[in-house]
């Protein structure tokens, strides 16, 4: 089947990869450079522009940022959307938003075009090993369609709702997410300062009622090693913790915590930048504090 796929960063690489075992693949990125990388190293064809991708394919993934470049990059400047026929269905792997999608979706539908929301949780490792849940919003004959697709790199694949309920739900996991971190960052930095061992803090933390995944999976992993590589920028997490928000507001609810991470979200990434990972804030905490979380 021939397939695009827009949007080759740190994890839609390694998603698009897996598609080319499957699929005719022809990818497209901004920066140039990385898409000829990717298609030297996997069988894939290059597209000068999104508008060039999109021509003659039936499924159309996107992988980028926010939904304002997924807006962009279909109704844009050499934009994807007015070369896909009638027929074919746009899965948006980016972690966006669901009002934007909404749009998008309603947008593409006047051309006869789907459109899914299909963000993905768990990282580049999961990434590489084609093990990403997967979090489908959209109609059903749309979401049956898109399931077959995000197989070659999903493992967990859940349909959640109409268009924008796997944004939704994936926003509200990762302001989950950073306030574990941040929390985490903050807790250990303080427990490591008085003088406890960093790692029997965190196996003790692990066997209690305080566990999570950022003390059971990423502190052991990342923190206790000193290993910090760029896999998921920090940028991206606040501006998840951003749609959280923004949700929790459209409906009403209240939300001082999701709004207090959101603000220290921000705090940090002015003062990280946006090439800052999302563990940075754990290595600020013990610069900050002139301590070492290792063990
Ligand atoms: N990394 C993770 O672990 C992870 C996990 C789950 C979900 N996500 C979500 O997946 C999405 C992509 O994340 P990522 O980590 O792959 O991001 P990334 O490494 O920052 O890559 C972003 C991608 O979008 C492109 N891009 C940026 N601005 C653009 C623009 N104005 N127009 C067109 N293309 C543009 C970049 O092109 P260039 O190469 O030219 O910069 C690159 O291909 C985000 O929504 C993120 O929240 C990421």
């Amino acid at each position: 089947m021939p397939v695009a796929f827009l949007g080759l960063g740190a994890i839609g690489a390694p998603m698009a990869a897996h598609l080319t075992s499957t699929d005719r693949l022809t990818v497209w990125n901004r920066t140039r450079a990385k898409a000829d990388a990717f298609a030297r190293e996997h069988s894939a064809t290059v597209a000068a522009t999104p508008k060039e991708a999109a021509s003659g394919v039936t499924v159309l993934l996107t992988c980028l940022p926010t939904s304002a470049e997924v807006d962009a990059v279909l109704f844009g400047k050499d934009g994807a959307a007015p070369a896909l026929a009638s027929g074919a269905i746009v899965i948006d792997c980016t972690s966006g938003d669901p009002a934007s999608s909404r749009r998008i979706a309603a947008r593409l539908a006047e051309q006869g075009v789907a459109f899914v929301d299909a963000p993905v949780s768990g990282g580049v490792p999961a990434a590489l090993k084609g093990e990403l849940p997967v979090l489908l919003g959209g109609q059903s004959v749309a979401v049956e369609r898109a399931r077959k697709v995000v197989a070659a790199f999903g493992k967990k694949i859940v349909h959640l709702g109409p268009v924008g309920a796997g944004h939704a739900v994936k926003a509200v996991n990762n302001a989950l997410l950073a306030a574990n971190i941040l929390a985490a960052s903050e807790g250990l930095t303080a427990l490591v300062k008085a003088g406890i061992e960093p790692r029997l803090a965190v196996e003790t933390i692990n066997a209690s009622s305080g566990a999570s995944f950022t003390t059971q999976v990423l502190v052991p992993a990342r923190v206790l090693n000193g290993s910090y590589p760029p896999l998921f920028r920090h940028a991206l997490l606040d501006k998840d913790c951003g749609i959280a928000v923004e949700l929790a507001a459209e409906m009403g609810v209240e939300r001082p915590v999701l709004q207090a991470v959101k603000t220290r979200m921000a705090e940090l990434r002015a003062i990280l930048g946006e090439a800052a990972d999302y563990m940075d804030p754990f290595a600020r905490a013990e610069r900050s504090a002139g301590v070492e979380i290792r063990g």
